[in-house]
């Protein structure tokens, strides 16, 4: 992809690893000033080696959202990509883990549209790129009651803001990856005990014959920064798991 993101200011979200690190890389890249943040400070702060700016920030917290966008100022592109995986069906699912993932999954973007969005619309525009999932209303996938609820609300939010602020030079889109190889990946196939058996599962799932990388999906949140005539949009990018 090449898109110059040259004189922009992007803030990306959950960037301490995993897709918002290759993300924050790759803006970096693109030329782009970079805001990293996350909950994690050691993740984050290695990123200033990159001539990242670096921030804790918890999306969970109205407060520090509120703040981080009061310190920082109006920024061009913001790139929700916190999120969480719950694990279980629908009669599994507790109403706590379902809260928390609508907490961090639906509710930490509406905190920080409410509070990116205004600088934004000050500036006459802006890019808002959400991170979704296939698990959604894109597909039904076994086992991801919470995620797949809170993730198809999270391409309703992007539909929503794109369709009330088009007009005022602001774009809304969404990510959905198919299974990309990161940290927290690592972490679901190991839990059950047996890492090859689940490796080779989500493996066999996806018709590429293998997991999606970070950068891949670093790419698109690149292009989906600066690609002027899309909004609203959904984009599946998920190795053929849904072709
Ligand atoms: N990995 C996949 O297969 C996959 C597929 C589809 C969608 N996604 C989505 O991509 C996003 C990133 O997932 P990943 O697997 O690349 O990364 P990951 O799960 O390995 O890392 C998540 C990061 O989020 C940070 N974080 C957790 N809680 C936070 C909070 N309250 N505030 C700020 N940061 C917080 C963590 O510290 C960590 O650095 C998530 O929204 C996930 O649902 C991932």
């Amino acid at each position: 992809m090449s898109q110059d993101l040259g004189g922009k200011t992007a803030l990306v979200t959950a960037a301490g690893q995993g897709i918002g690190r290759a993300s924050a890389l790759a803006y970096k890249r693109a030329g782009a000033r970079v805001i990293a943040t996350d909950i994690n400070a050691a993740a984050v702060e290695s990123l200033a080696a990159e001539g990242i700016e670096t921030r804790l920030l918890d999306v969970l917290s109205d407060q520090a959202v509120k703040d981080a966008a009061a310190e920082i100022g109006p920024v061009d592109i913001l790139f929700n990509c916190a999120g969480v995986v719950h694990g279980g069906t629908v009669l599994e699912t507790s109403d706590e883990d379902l809260a928390f993932a609508w907490d961090l999954n639906v509710r930490a973007m509406v905190r920080t549209a409410r509070a990116f969005l205004p600088g934004m619309l000050s500036r006459g525009g802006g890019a808002i790129v959400n991170m979704a999932s296939v698990a959604s209303s894109v597909k039904g996938v076994p086992n991801r009651f919470a995620y797949s609820v809170t993730k198809a609300a999270v391409i309703g939010l992007t539909k929503s803001i794109a369709a009330d602020y088009v007009a005022q030079g602001v774009r809304c889109n969404a990510i959905c990856p198919g299974t990309v190889e990161s940290p927290s990946l690592q972490e679901r196939m190991r839990a059950g005990g047996d890492y090859e058996a689940a490796r080779a599962a989500f493996i066999a799932r996806q018709p590429m014959g293998r997991l999606g990388t970070p950068e891949e999906i670093a790419d698109l949140a690149v292009y989906l920064a600066g690609a002027s005539y899309t909004t609203g949009q959904a984009y599946v990018i998920d190795g053929g798991w849904t072709a």
